[in-house]
């Protein structure tokens, strides 16, 4: 960026000034953005972490394209909880294990990927990239992970639909649009494009959140989302598709009893990134308090969460307290600047620091970690959330010893 050139024809006008980003307190990792240009792509060997794909977007997109993936919905409460409930977690790694194999590989409704995150749907990946949803299709076949496009896509469902690679398994998003007809076309489109499940987004029915950031430069409009999608609408619909369902955006533990009793093969928990009921709890607590009210659940069906999730550490969170997947939205979003390079290298940097988080927690295996709250201390969460915490043991982390298996250090000695 250039100094402000208040006398012209002067050298000081020349005189470059750093590039500042606000990084909205995300962690300081120590990105250096002294050297960057606004509004030009910084190297891609800046990018070392997630969050950094955020800041190289926020420095090249204009104003408005930036603010439509950032935005949250009213004081951006639970946008900020999302992204900072990590803070009050703690994890629990153990030594003297072989961590030399380690397993990323994961099946999500009985497909396999090879890892246990994936790309949400987020709307209009052409606002970052001219190859919008294809890059992000292309990179996560090539990695072996899941893809959802949004049905609010900047390309059509059928171009997406193409863009997979060899063997390569998507899902599609769809809203609940008061107009059946359109419903309908859409539910067959996606059918006939090989998409294999639905992730059917129930959380803002009728309207969408008031999202302050990307109202200061368009004006909210219609959503065109049924206001009537009752249980009985719900039932109305699973008859328009011979695709799995998946209810998308359920935010509540009473939900999310009441999709498994309804017999969905999944559920996936969600405040949509913040970006519709501000205040809504965050997937840590909704999963927690699923554990409290019905811990049946997680026998009876898959539970998929997502929001705020940047790291490995997030990932493996969300798996110990019982989802099997996890989305990420913003992240992939943002990486998409680079274009397919970007999304590759998000998909990268995310699966390095989940294979080196296992091995340093002592559990190679992606499937040890699921529902297995050994790995994990919420008390912190459950003290605030709950009033209490939900297990009253006072040690910080697991007390029982795990039988040795062969050898003793006291009796060589
Ligand atoms: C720009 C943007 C657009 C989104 N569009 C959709 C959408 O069309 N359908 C949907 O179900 N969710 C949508 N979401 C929500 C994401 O699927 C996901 O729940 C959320 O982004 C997760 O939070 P994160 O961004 O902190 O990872 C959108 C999110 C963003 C940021
Ligand atoms: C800025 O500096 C970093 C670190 O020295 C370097 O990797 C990067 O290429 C530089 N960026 C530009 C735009 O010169
Ligand atoms: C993970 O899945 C891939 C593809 O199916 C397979 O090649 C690989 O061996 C699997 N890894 C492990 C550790 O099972
Ligand atoms: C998925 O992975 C499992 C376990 O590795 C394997 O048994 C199964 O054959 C795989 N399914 C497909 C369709 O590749
Ligand atoms: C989808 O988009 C492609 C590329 O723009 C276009 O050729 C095709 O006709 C569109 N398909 C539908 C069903 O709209
Ligand atoms: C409903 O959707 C169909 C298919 O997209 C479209 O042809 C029709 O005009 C829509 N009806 C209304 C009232 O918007
Ligand atoms: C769903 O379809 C079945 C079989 O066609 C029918 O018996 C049932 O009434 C339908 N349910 C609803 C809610 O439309
Ligand atoms: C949870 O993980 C611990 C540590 O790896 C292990 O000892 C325990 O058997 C696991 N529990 C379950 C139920 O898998
Ligand atoms: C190890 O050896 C000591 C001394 O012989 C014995 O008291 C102890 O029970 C042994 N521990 C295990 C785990 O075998």
């Amino acid at each position: 960026m250039w100094a402000n050139c208040f006398l012209p024809g002067l050298a000081l006008c020349l005189e470059a000034t750093a590039v500042m980003i606000d990084k909205e307190g995300l962690p300081d990792t120590g990105l250096d953005t002294s050297n960057w240009t606004t509004g030009e792509l910084p190297p891609i060997s800046d990018m070392i972490d997630i969050n950094d794909m955020q800041f190289a977007a926020k420095n090249t997109l204009s104003g408005k394209n930036y603010a439509y993936y950032r935005t949250a919905a009213l004081d951006e409460v639970t946008y900020q909880a999302n992204l900072f409930i990590w803070e009050k977690i703690r994890l629990n790694g153990f030594s003297f294990v072989d961590v030399s194999d380690i397993n990323l590989n994961t099946s999500i409704l009985g497909y396999n990927f090879s890892a246990p995150f994936f790309i949400a749907p987020a709307a209009k990946a052409g606002k970052a990239s001219a190859g919008a949803e294809t890059n992000l299709a292309k990179a996560a076949g090539a990695a072996g992970i899941l893809y959802v496009p949004s049905i609010s896509s900047s390309e059509n469902t059928s171009t997406i639909g193409a863009a997979a690679v060899d063997g390569q398994v998507m899902f599609h998003q769809e809203y609940i649009w008061s107009n059946k007809t359109k419903l309908q076309d859409e539910l067959d489109e996606i059918e006939a494009a090989g998409f294999k499940a639905i992730f059917l987004t129930v959380d803002n029915t009728g309207v969408n959140g008031i999202r302050d950031r990307s109202m200061r430069f368009t004006s909210g409009s219609n959503s065109d989302h049924s206001a009537t999608f009752t249980i009985e609408a719900l039932n109305q619909l699973r008859n328009m598709t011979s695709l799995p369902i998946v209810p998308k955006g359920v935010k509540t533990a009473h939900d999310v009893k009441l999709c498994a009793d309804l017999g969905f093969p999944a559920v996936y928990i969600s405040n949509h990134g913040g970006r519709v009921v501000d205040m809504a709890p965050t997937a840590v607590e909704v999963l927690l308090d699923v554990h409290k009210q019905y811990p049946e659940v997680f026998d009876q069906i898959e539970i998929y969460a997502d929001g705020g999730v940047r790291r490995a550490t997030h990932v493996l969170t969300l798996l110990a307290l019982g989802a099997r997947a996890v989305g990420l939205g913003r992240p992939f979003m943002f990486a998409n600047v680079y274009g397919e390079e970007g999304v590759t290298k998000a998909i990268d940097i995310l699966t390095l620091e989940l294979t080196t988080t296992m091995a340093l927690m002592g559990q190679p295996d992606i499937a040890g970690y699921r529902g297995n709250t050994t790995f994990i201390n919420t008390r912190q969460v459950e003290l605030e959330y709950f009033g209490a915490p939900l297990d009253v043991d006072p040690s910080s982390s697991p007390t029982s010893i795990p039988s040795v298996s062969s050898g003793n250090a006291t009796s060589r000695q």
